[in-house]
């Protein structure tokens, strides 16, 4: 049966392949989005009265009622939340100054407390889901992006205590935590590398699978945790990783 699910980050990368999946499937969406010119651009290509655009951050509170607000106005109810708007940056301790901190907690944490809280009481009354979009920094780090691997971190305790606090409601909450994904986030960041080949081969072939995902593999297990076929799984953490975090480093042969 149509659902209607809410989908923010909506304009790039994993957010725009979510859309473009549960458009297909033929659900109603509301694509929300900072880049109204993107979120314009999909709507023209995709053409469809199923899709809802809604322009604004995650990081401001009124932007998340008001996206809450429409979706509701047009197709009346919010079965699911898939969360995926997020920024990446770089730096230790030492190289994060205080604003960088910030920004990135604004957005990557605040904005995903922001926006469940928003859709929380139309959750509620469809016994909804949400799907935070963590990555594999929810539960490990890499070196020298401090602010992104605390706001993943976080970001999966927000996960698991939503789900816990609201499991009698029979609203579930999961994270994805995907590994190197080809989007625009990731392509900037190779292209800002001091060697981009070089970078894009390590992200290629640190995963055992010697790829990176593409955003439709994302958007396959997000579908499926909103669907009812999950209907039994929440506070649940899943990885989309090409195998990355099973894998124990060092070995002495490569295959
Ligand atoms: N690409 C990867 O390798 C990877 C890996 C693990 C996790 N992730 C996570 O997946 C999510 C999506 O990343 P992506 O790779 O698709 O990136 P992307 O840059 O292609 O897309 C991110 C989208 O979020 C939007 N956005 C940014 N700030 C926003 C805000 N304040 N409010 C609303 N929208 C905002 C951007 O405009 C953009 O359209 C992020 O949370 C990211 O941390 C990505």
């Amino acid at each position: 049966m149509p659902q209607t699910y809410l989908v923010n980050g909506a304009a790039s990368g994993i957010g725009e392949a979510v859309v473009r999946l549960l458009i297909r499937e033929g659900h109603n969406v509301t694509a929300m989005d900072i880049d109204a010119a993107r979120l314009d651009n999909l709507a023209a290509e995709l053409n469809s009265d199923n899709l809802l655009i809604s322009v604004g951050s995650v990081a401001r509170q009124d932007d998340c009622i008001a996206a809450v607000t429409e979706t509701v106005n047009k197709f009346c109810q919010i079965n699911g939340l898939s969360h995926n708007a997020g920024i990446q940056r770089y730096g230790t301790a030492e190289e994060t100054p205080p604003d960088l901190w910030d920004q990135v907690m604004d957005v990557n944490l605040k904005g995903a407390y922001l926006m469940a809280r928003a859709a929380m009481p139309e959750l509620r009354k469809t016994k909804g889901a949400i799907v935070f979009m963590g990555s594999v920094q929810s539960m490990a780090a890499q070196q020298g992006a401090l602010a992104y691997v605390v706001s993943k971190h976080g970001m999966l305790g927000l996960s698991n205590a939503l789900a816990m606090d609201h499991a009698s409601e029979g609203i579930r909450v999961n994270t994805v935590a995907p590994g190197a994904i080809n989007t625009a986030m990731l392509r900037h960041t190779i292209a800002t590398n001091a060697d981009p080949e070089g970078l894009e081969n390590t992200l290629n072939n640190m995963h055992p699978l010697r790829r990176m995902g593409q955003p439709s593999e994302i958007a396959a297990l997000v579908a499926f945790l909103l669907s009812d076929k999950a209907s039994f799984i929440t506070g649940e953490i899943i990885r989309a990783d090409g195998g990355l975090m099973t894998l124990i480093g060092g070995s002495p042969e490569e295959r």
